[in-house]
C-alpha cells in the first residue's frame, strides 16, 4: 500500500471522491452509535448478576468478626473485603481502607483533603502560591478534571513504551517543590494498555521530591483485566518498592471492582503505608460513620478470594478480547502501511490508542460523529483538552455490540483516511 503522504495531488483527488462517496452511503444508514466511553456491555454486566443473589432476607448478614453488616460502623471495611482488595492489588490487608463504590471517588477526596487539610502536616495545598500536577499523556480524561478543578497546574509528561519519561518525571519533581502528585494508570494503562516497566517503577519508588508532600497517584484500575489468559503483564508492586528504596510514605494506590462485577456498584479501596493511611482516617471518621457493608460481604461472598475474581475477569475477556481484535483487526488492513495513523496492541485494559496526523484528530471525531459514530472527543486524553498535536483518539470498544462495533470502526477509518486526505492536500 502506497503511503498517502507519497500520492501525487491527482491521486489524492481521485482517492477523496471515492472516500466521500463512501461515507455518504454510512451517512445513509443513519447510524446511532456510542463509542465515547469506556463501559463494560450489558453482557459483561450479566457475568456478575450471580452475585445479586449471594444476599436475601434469609442470609446471615453478620461479617466475620460477628459484627452487623446492616448496621452502621467498621470506618474501614469489614476484614473479609479488606483481605479481597488487598490480595486483588497485591497489599498487605492492614494497609488498605474500603471505601464506597468509586475509587475515582476517592481520588478527588484525596486531592480534596491535601487541598485544605494538607498532607501528614504539611502545608494545605489552598494556602500555597501554586500546586502543580504531572500528567502522563495521553491519560485519563477525568484524573485531569479533578486536578483541574481544584485550580492545580497541570504539566505533560509523555508516555514511552516504558511508562512516563522518567527523565523528565526525576526532574521536575526533585527540581519544583510545587509539584505535589502525579497521575499514574501503571497497568493496561488509560488510554494506551501500556504497562510500566520494572525500570520504570523502580525509578518512581526512588524518587527525590523537592517536596515532602509529593504523591504518587498510582491508579490500579486494569490490574486484572488481562485480555489472555496466557499472555499477561505483570508490574512490580509500587507500594512495597517505595519501601525498599526508603520512600515508604510517598505512594497511595488506588483501585475498585468497578470493572469486575458492576461499575457504580463496587467497592473501591486506597492503600498506603501506616501513617498515610492515619491521616486519612482523621478525615473519613468525620466523613462518614461507615461505607456500604453489605456490598461489601457481597462481593466477599460472591468472589470468595483472587483466584474467584481471575475465573471472573477470564469471561470478561472472552468478551473483551473479540472486540478488541476486531478493531486492531479493522485498523490493520485498513490503515497498516498508509502512514497516516499508529496505535499499539494492548494486552489488556479498556482502550485502544490511536495516533493520527498532527492536527487531524479533532476533524476525525467530528467526521464520525456526522455520520453517527460519538466517539471520546479528540483532546480529552490531554489536561484541558488540549492536545497539542491534535493527534490522539481514544477508542472505546467494550460497549457496543459486535454488529456496532465493526460499523463503527469502519466508519472511523473512513474518516481517518477522509480527514488526511485534505490535511495532505493542504500541503500540495
Ligand atoms: C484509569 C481509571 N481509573 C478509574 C476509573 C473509574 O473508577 P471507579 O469506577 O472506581 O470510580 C476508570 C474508569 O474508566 C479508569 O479508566
Amino acid at each position: 500500500m502506497k503511503a498517502y503522504k507519497d500520492r501525487s495531488k491527482e491521486e489524492l483527488l481521485t482517492l477523496k471522491n471515492e472516500l466521500e462517496a463512501e461515507y455518504k452511503k454510512f451517512q445513509e444508514l443513519g447510524l446511532k452509535l456510542d463509542m465515547s466511553r469506556g463501559k463494560p456491555s450489558a453482557e459483561q454486566l450479566d457475568i456478575s448478576m450471580g452475585m445479586m443473589d449471594v444476599l436475601n432476607s434469609s442470609t446471615d448478614l453478620k461479617c466475620r468478626e460477628g459484627i452487623d453488616c446492616r448496621n452502621y460502623g467498621v470506618i474501614d471495611g469489614i476484614q473479609e473485603a479488606k483481605e479481597l482488595l488487598a490480595d486483588l492489588i497485591e497489599v498487605p490487608a492492614d494497609k488498605i481502607i474500603i471505601y464506597g463504590n468509586s475509587s475515582l471517588n476517592v481520588m478527588y477526596d484525596t486531592v480534596a483533603r491535601s487541598m485544605t487539610h494538607g498532607v501528614m502536616g504539611s502545608t494545605p495545598w489552598c494556602k500555597l502560591d501554586k500546586v502543580k500536577f504531572l500528567c502522563p499523556v495521553p491519560g485519563y480524561d477525568r484524573h485531569f478534571a479533578i486536578t483541574e478543578y481544584f485550580g492545580i497546574e497541570m504539566v505533560n509528561v509523555p508516555m514511552t513504551p516504558e511508562g512516563p519519561d522518567m527523565d523528565m518525571v526525576e526532574k521536575l519533581v526533585s527540581e519544583d517543590a510545587a509539584i505535589k502528585g502525579i497521575w499514574c494508570v501503571p497497568k493496561y494503562s488509560n488510554p494506551q494498555g501500556i504497562t510500566y516497566s520494572d525500570e520504570t517503577v523502580r525509578r518512581f519508588a526512588g524518587l527525590k521530591p523537592a517536596a515532602e508532600d509529593f504523591r504518587i497517584y498510582w491508579d490500579n484500575a486494569y490490574n486484572v483485566h488481562h485480555l489472555y489468559e496466557d499472555d499477561q503483564d505483570n508490574i512490580l508492586e509500587i507500594l512495597s518498592e517505595c519501601e525498599k528504596a526508603g520512600n515508604p510514605d510517598m505512594v497511595y494506590k488506588f483501585s475498585s471492582t468497578s470493572k469486575i462485577s458492576f461499575p457504580g456498584s463496587g467497592v473501591a479501596a486506597i492503600s498506603a503505608s501506616y501513617n498515610n493511611l492515619k491521616d486519612i482516617k482523621k478525615q473519613m471518621s468525620i466523613q462518614t460513620i461507615g461505607h456500604d457493608k453489605l456490598n461489601q460481604l457481597r462481593h466477599v461472598r460472591y468472589f470468595r478470594n483472587l483466584d474467584g475474581i481471575k475465573v471472573h475477569m477470564m469471561k470478561h475477556a472472552a468478551i473483551m478480547r473479540p472486540k478488541f481484535e476486531t478493531v486492531l483487526d479493522i485498523l490493520e488492513t485498513e490503515l497498516s502501511g498508509l502512514e497516516i495513523g499508529s496505535w499499539l496492541k494492548p494486552k489488556g485494559g479498556y482502550f485502544i490508542s490511536f495516533d493520527a496526523l498532527d492536527g487531524c484528530a479533532k476533524a476525525i471525531v467530528a467526521k464520525a460523529k456526522e455520520a453517527g459514530v460519538v466517539m471520546t472527543g479528540a483532546g480529552a486524553t490531554y489536561p484541558y483538552g488540549k492536545d497539542p498535536h491534535d493527534s490522539n483518539i481514544r477508542i472505546a470498544p467494550s460497549f457496543p455490540p459486535m454488529e456496532e462495533l465493526l460499523q463503527a470502526t469502519k466508519l472511523f477509518v473512513l474518516c481517518v483516511k477522509l480527514v488526511s486526505v485534505d490535511k495532505l492536500l493542504e500541503s500540495k
